[in-house]
């Protein structure tokens, strides 16, 4: 059933694991998560950005998740990612989301904190669950000094007022993740220290963690071998990811290794099949390529495996 994340996160919470927000954009991405999450009988999370509706018409997107909800019979949250207004935040609630997130991290902490209220209120009165932000991504490198990391990193006592002013169900931190390809320069490093505050805390509170793919070295070779430059990209090691699970993470946002491992798939499928040019016959290892790199993710880094 399309579900919302509450149980899925107190059950993650005191599980130690966490559940894996995965970016949907098309049919194939969504099969491929959904084929992944039935084979290792997982929970999912399957989100949808402001450039996702844009991309695929907000209808399709919805029927698509629909369609998993029905074909895999697994408990699937539909989740907003990154919404920066009310309006989209009421357009997703009024539209079947079971989730949505307001992201005010760009905003003063009080106008936060007044956007996420006003977001909270409206969907809690629909049913439906709100992430916010608190905390500004950005790698450890760009923040060098303690006070740019102290001023971009989530604080602890922040954290702590902002969930109790706002109401909010839960809260993504900034402790050093980024998004996209290139995370780290040099040695990639996380913040624990300010995890460990802020869940000890907010006990019982699910965090998340946005920016959190971990850029296998694999697909960043196959993508450069056939034609791609993407050079010197880096994740999260996914070791720093398993212990963020263990301490009340409990939500993974996984987008930029999807499109990875799918890239990667269609780049050596028609380097090495110049003559073919059915979509069918490159989607098909696209989307085979998202399955297997998922399972991998859910039963050796989120262990969330078995969990629906
Ligand atoms: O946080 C960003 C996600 O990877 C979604 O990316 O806005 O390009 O759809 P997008
Ligand atoms: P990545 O770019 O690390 O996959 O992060 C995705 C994300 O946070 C979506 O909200
Ligand atoms: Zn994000």
């Amino acid at each position: 059933p399309l579900v919302t994340s509450k149980e899925m996160f107190k059950k993650a919470y005191k599980g130690g694991y966490a559940i894996g927000a995965f970016n949907v954009n098309n049919m194939e991405i969504i099969q491929g998560i959904v084929e992944a999450g039935k084979e290792e009988n997982a929970p999912l999370i399957l989100q949808v950005s402001a450039g996702a509706r844009k991309y695929a018409q907000p209808v399709y997107l919805k029927k698509l998740v629909e369609a998993a909800v029905e074909y895999s019979g697994l408990p699937i949250v539909l989740h907003l990612d990154h919404g920066d207004s009310f309006e989209i935040c009421k357009a997703c609630v009024d539209d079947g989301f079971t989730s949505v997130m307001i992201d005010g991290s760009k905003y003063p902490f009080e106008e936060n904190i007044a956007l996420t209220k006003k977001v909270v209120d409206y969907a809690h009165s629909k049913g439906v669950v709100v992430e916010a932000e608190l905390g500004r991504l950005s790698g450890i490198e760009d923040a060098v000094s303690v006070s740019e990391r102290d001023a971009a990193f989530t604080d602890p006592d922040e954290a702590v007022e902002f969930v109790e002013r706002t109401g909010v169900d839960s809260l993504a931190i900034a402790i050093g993740t980024s998004h996209g390809a290139y995370k780290f320069k040099g040695e990639p490093r996380l913040d624990f220290e300010r995890l460990e505050k802020i869940s000890s805390m907010l006990p019982n509170f699910p965090l998340v963690l946005h920016g959190a793919s971990s850029v296998p070295q694999e697909f960043v070779e196959i993508c450069n071998k056939y034609g791609g430059q993407i050079p010197g990209a880096k994740g999260v090691p996914e070791d720093m990811l398993r212990k963020a699970a263990e301490m009340g993470v409990c939500k993974i946002n996984i987008d930029t290794d999807l499109r990875l491992a799918m890239t990667a798939s269609i780049r050596k499928y028609l380097a090495e099949n110049p003559s073919h040019f059915d979509p069918r016959q490159y989607l098909g290892p696209g989307r085979e390529a998202i399955k297997q790199m998922v399972i991998h993710k859910m039963r050796d880094v989120l262990g969330c495996s078995g969990k629906a």
